[in-house]
């Protein structure tokens, strides 16, 4: 007897791409798709798909996993939980952060959250390098290598205290992105604004969450998304903004692309469905909704819609960031803490799929392709893990979802896979689950239970491909001014 071609097969579901919504059988061979059609087989093992959806692995290109916050608490999740959380939503890569804080050495650091990753990760793992400490070593000697061994994109943050980039140090961090062929990524918010705010809200006694909203003022999102994108083509070094949050900020973007500057920028579900009236709750109970930027205005939350489908924003991640709501993460100043005292940040990788599959799929905002480029291909394509990841081709990795569109589910805190114990989309009604979730062809999500062991994730080194490439303009058609400043690189 002849052994089946394929290890596996897929049959019957309806495949869908960015462009195209086909009913077809996926046939998978270790750990690659083989073929895409009708009547393909035998195989060894078949997953029947009739009546169901057919979509590639979610793709979350901002998450934190087990990692160090700003003011030095170890988030809730290991990559083991967070990864698990990961796959039970249907996402099945992560991009998450090896954090520098001032004083280490980024070699290290990175050898630091490598090791964490390949103890505990189910699904496939990528990481952007967070710069905090831009010293000579830093940007000379450690980053130019680390990108050469599959770091292609840097993250730095415009505020919080201890991490923040001033103005002149982010030029020398734009430059060598710009040298090593990285993408920069950034948390865009006027500090000084900020933390002027925080200081007059505390002095007059508002220290409920709800003020931690008033704190970060809209302006202080447009302003620093303008003065990073202005330091940007200053070098030309593309930029990816993360978590836009108000209708100024995209309305920035979209002045920004309209210009011809290489600028890419993400929103979150929390942007999309949460406002700040969520932190307006009893007590301390608000925190569980803070994360910074906060959530917005149902107004913003309609431009952030609008955005996404003119093609402004390119991509819909989690920023999954944890921390209990107990003394180990958002109480630990106590059970009643002021909001400057509260860790900054939302459990969201599990939900982040079904949320959008709900909004996006089963009641129609931009539909199914959109959803699929939006969640998976697009950030696949911008961190350069596309043609293997982001897509439902023959010669892609297979990390595909089965999702039935029909199942409806009511959200509680219990089912989520992730350790923040809580998530702060709790009670909605969603219609749409992804039920079976393969990673490289491995079957490891099924009948509500996970079939992987930890460390089984792999690494994907990437350089910063064509999305991190400088657009030419410093000898094409730049002012006087700015090709004075690009003589200086
Ligand atoms: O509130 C958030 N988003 N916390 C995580 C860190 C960051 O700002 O991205
Ligand atoms: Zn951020
Ligand atoms: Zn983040």
């Amino acid at each position: 007897m002849t052994e089946p071609a394929y290890d596996l097969i897929i049959r019957g579901g309806r495949v869908a791409t960015t462009t195209d919504v086909f009913e077809a059988d996926v046939a998978i061979a270790g750990e690659a798709i083989v073929a895409v059609g009708r009547g393909l087989g035998p195989a060894k093992r078949e997953v029947d798909a009739r009546g169901k959806l057919v979509l590639p692995g979610g793709v979350d290109s901002h998450c934190h996993i087990e990692q160090l916050s700003a003011a030095g608490i170890m988030n809730a999740d290991t990559f083991e939980s967070a990864t698990t959380s990961a796959a039970f939503g249907g996402t099945t890569s992560v991009i998450s952060f090896a954090a520098q804080h001032v004083g280490m050495q980024l070699g290290q650091v990175l050898k630091d959250y490598h090791a964490l990753a390949r103890r505990g990760a189910v699904i496939d793992y990528a990481f952007h390098m967070i710069i905090a400490d831009p010293t000579k070593e830093t940007l000379e000697r450690d980053l130019p290598l680390l990108i050469r061994q599959g770091h292609g994109s840097i993250k730095i943050f415009m505020t919080y205290d201890r991490l923040k980039i001033d103005d002149e140090p982010l030029l020398d961090i734009l430059v060598a992105a710009r040298e090593g062929g990285a993408m920069l990524c950034a948390h865009a918010e006027n500090h000084g604004i900020i933390s002027w705010m925080v200081k007059r809200l505390l002095a007059r006694g508002y220290s409920h969450p709800k003020y931690h909203a008033i704190s970060h003022t809209r302006f202080s999102e447009a302003e620093a998304f303008n003065r990073l994108i202005g330091m940007a083509a200053l070098v030309d070094q593309p930029i990816m903004i993360f978590h836009v949050s108000t209708a100024e900020g995209a309305q920035t973007i979209r002045d920004a692309r309209g210009q011809g500057l290489k600028v890419f920028a993400e929103t979150c579900p929390q942007y999309l469905f949460l406002t700040a009236d969520d932190l307006d709750k009893p007590g301390a109970e608000g925190a569980k909704w803070m994360c910074s930027p906060p959530p917005r205005r149902k107004d913003d939350q309609e431009a952030l819609w609008k955005a996404l489908a003119l093609g402004d924003l390119q991509t819909i991640s989690s920023d999954h960031a944890p921390y209990r709501f107990d003394e180990t993460g958002k109480l630990r100043a106590g059970p009643n803490p002021n909001f400057k005292q509260v860790a900054n940040g939302l459990p969201g990788l599990e939900m982040r799929l079904p949320l959008l599959f709900d909004a996006m799929v089963s009641k129609g905002q931009l539909g199914l392709e959109k959803f699929v480029e939006l969640t998976a291909t697009a950030p696949a394509k911008i961190y350069n893990l596309h043609p293997r990841k982001g897509s439902i081709a023959v010669g892609a990795d297979a990390d595909i979802a089965i999702w039935d569109p029909d199942r409806r589910i009511t959200v509680t805190d219990a089912m989520m896979h992730d350790l923040a114990g809580y998530t702060p989309f709790a009670g909605r009604s969603l219609q749409g689950w992804p039920v079976t979730v393969l990673s490289r062809g491995r079957v490891i999500v099924e009948s509500g239970k996970l079939n992987a062991s930890p460390g089984s994730g792999r690494f994907l080194a990437r350089s910063g491909g064509e999305a991190a490439k400088p657009t030419g303009r410093l000898v094409a058609d730049m002012s006087p001014e700015q090709n004075f400043g690009a003589k200086l690189l």
